[in-house]
């Protein structure tokens, strides 16, 4: 058993941090989202893995996991020059996977759910192919399987008047007759070879084709708003706090589950859980509230923080109004002027977005 894990898109919803850097490299609780996954991979017992990657992303991506050794993995790198689809993907993969049964894993995708029992069941069903399901609110907005018992019967994207509520999430199990569907579909609307297409195309052909229904939380972490959801989900599951650093001065206070880093700095500061705090960062004079993730050597001075990811080295400074639902990028400054007029003096990247109050 083998898994690939997908991670060549663009991720043009998450700019301007996807051009510095893959989405699945972003942080949440001061983790690489990728490491979520593959954890989750190794788990369920699959330690050769494949990374589907990008001309421009590979290097990145080899610099922080490497052969995957620090991981418990094997780590093969295969590019897709373009991102042509789930299934053209999938594609590229034949020779890696050599006729072996694979789990498939959307990078972007974060699941509460362990894969043992899902990786067990397609094993023990001889299926063609095995697609996590978790049922939704708004089926229009997914891919969306209909079932017969345990079978899938057939497969949508995100139909106007949803057959069931049973969306397909970012995780699914394959035989190697998957390579015949992904070779016999052409590509949708919108230019892509669309795994659905392929699931499809198997059941079409007699393939027995299974869904495994799931109801713990999942996350496409495509937008920014789904990494603060991510963000708060995966610190909320801070039962007891951890601190590794000597906090010699008594003048702050902590309340609620926290992760602190060795070699912080916490002074006149409230901190209220749950928060994890990285290596080195230095926080005075300050209030840091729930849900926020502060990267290593993060400064945040005079200034108050909550419910916001703030990756390494950025620093944030005597800012007056309090900083909410916000992601800030590696080595970014925020600070305010004293100087009369008051003005906003702006360096601003491509796609940034800004909200003022
Ligand atoms: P998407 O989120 O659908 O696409 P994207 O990563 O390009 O982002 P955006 O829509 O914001 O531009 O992709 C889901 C996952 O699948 C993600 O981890 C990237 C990966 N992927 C590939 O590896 N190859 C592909 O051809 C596509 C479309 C996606």
């Amino acid at each position: 058993m083998k898994a690939i894990i997908l991670c060549a898109g663009r991720g043009t919803r998450l700019r301007p941090l996807t051009f510095t850097s893959a989405k699945q490299l972003i942080p949440v609780a001061n983790k690489p989202v990728i490491l979520y996954s593959i954890e989750k991979i190794h788990k369920a017992g699959i330690t050769d893995i494949a990374m589907i990657v990008n001309p421009d992303n590979m290097k990145d991506f080899q610099e922080v996991l490497g052969d995957g050794h620090d991981f418990g993995v094997h780590l093969s790198y295969i590019v897709q020059k373009e991102p042509k689809g789930l299934a053209h993907a999938v594609s590229l993969t034949e020779e890696f996977i050599d006729g072996d049964d694979f789990l498939m894993y959307l990078g972007d995708n974060l699941i509460q759910e362990d894969l043992s029992k899902f990786v067990y069941d397609f094993r023990k069903a001889h299926a063609d192919a095995s697609i996590l399901l978790t049922p939704v609110e708004e089926p229009t907005r997914f891919g969306i399987a209909i079932m017969e018992g345990e079978k899938v019967t057939q497969v949508v994207e995100k139909p106007k008047i949803p057959p069931s509520n049973l969306a397909i999430i970012g995780v699914y199990m394959f035989s190697s007759k998957i390579f015949e569907g992904v070779k016999n579909i052409k590509p949708s609307w919108r230019g892509e070879l669309e795994i659905t297409d392929a699931i499809q195309y198997l059941i079409d052909n007699n393939g027995n084709v299974q869904g495994h229904v799931v109801y713990g939380w999942w996350k496409d972490t495509g937008r920014p708003t789904d990494l603060l959801e991510a963000n708060r989900r995966v610190l909320s599951e801070i039962k007891t706090s951890q601190v590794l650093t000597q906090l010699n001065d008594g003048n702050y206070k902590i309340e609620g589950p926290v992760v602190i880093e060795k070699g912080v700095t916490i002074s006149n500061t409230l901190i209220r859980g749950p928060v994890i705090i990285g290596k080195g960062a230095s926080i005075i004079n300050s209030y840091v509230g729930p849900y926020t993730s502060i990267g290593p050597n993060v400064t945040i001075e005079n200034s108050e923080v909550e419910n916001s990811i703030f990756m390494e080295n950025s620093t944030i400074r005597d800012v007056d109004v309090r900083i909410d639902a916000s992601i800030v990028g590696k080595n970014a400054m925020i600070s305010s002027i004293k100087i009369k007029p008051r003005v906003h003096n702006l360096v601003v990247g491509d796609y940034s977005t800004i909200r003022l109050s």
